[in-house]
């Protein structure tokens, strides 16, 4: 039996979120990572950015093997708000991982941050991604225009939301 479980990440992770993340094929993923120092660095700072209600980012594992990522990050300005982000290794795709772990984050932001509203926004070419949203009941919102900037260009982006 396969067991999907999330942890606080650590900076062991670097290593293995460094090659998970330069996969060309992550198409619609903004994060490029230099190097594993770089992605260190990132990792590091992860404990203030619980300390100061920033972000709270997790670790994805099956069978306690690294396969991805998931946080929720705070909305600074509407604290009650919180939107979900995340990626997983290629090979490991399709197999139901990150609906798992978007459950699980889920119940951490509704029950231990206290949100009243989480948010999953995506490109409109990202399938997989809406995919994820709709199999864990997030209702589609709308289309936001002009909101992710990419390559220089202003792009729309959809935005499906779970309230309590
Ligand atoms: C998006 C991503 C995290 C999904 O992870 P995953 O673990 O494969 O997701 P799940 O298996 O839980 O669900 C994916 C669903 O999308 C479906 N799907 C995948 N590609 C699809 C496509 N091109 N069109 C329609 N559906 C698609 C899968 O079949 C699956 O649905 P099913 O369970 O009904 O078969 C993964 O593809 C990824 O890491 N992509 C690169 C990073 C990224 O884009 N992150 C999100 C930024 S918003």
């Amino acid at each position: 039996m396969s067991k999907i479980e999330i942890r606080y990440q650590r900076l062991s992770d670097a290593k293995r979120f460094f090659e998970i993340i330069n996969n060309p094929n992550f198409i619609y993923l903004d994060i490029r990572v230099k190097s594993i120092e770089d992605e260190r660095l990132f990792l590091s700072k992860n404990k203030e950015r619980r300390k100061s209600n920033f972000a709270y980012n997790y670790t994805i594992t099956l069978n306690k093997k690294v396969v991805g990522s998931i946080g929720i990050k705070i909305n600074q300005h509407r604290p009650y708000i919180g939107e979900i982000g995340y990626f997983i290794d290629e090979a490991y795709w399709g197999q139901g991982i990150t609906t798992k772990a978007v459950k699980l984050v889920e119940e951490i932001g509704f029950k231990k941050l206290n949100l009243k509203r989480i948010e999953v926004i995506m490109d409109p070419k990202n399938k997989a991604s809406e995919k994820v949203a709709i199999k864990n009941n997030y209702k589609k919102e709308g289309l936001m225009k002009k909101f992710i900037i990419k390559e220089n260009s202003y792009q729309d982006a959809l935005l499906y939301a779970k309230v309590l």
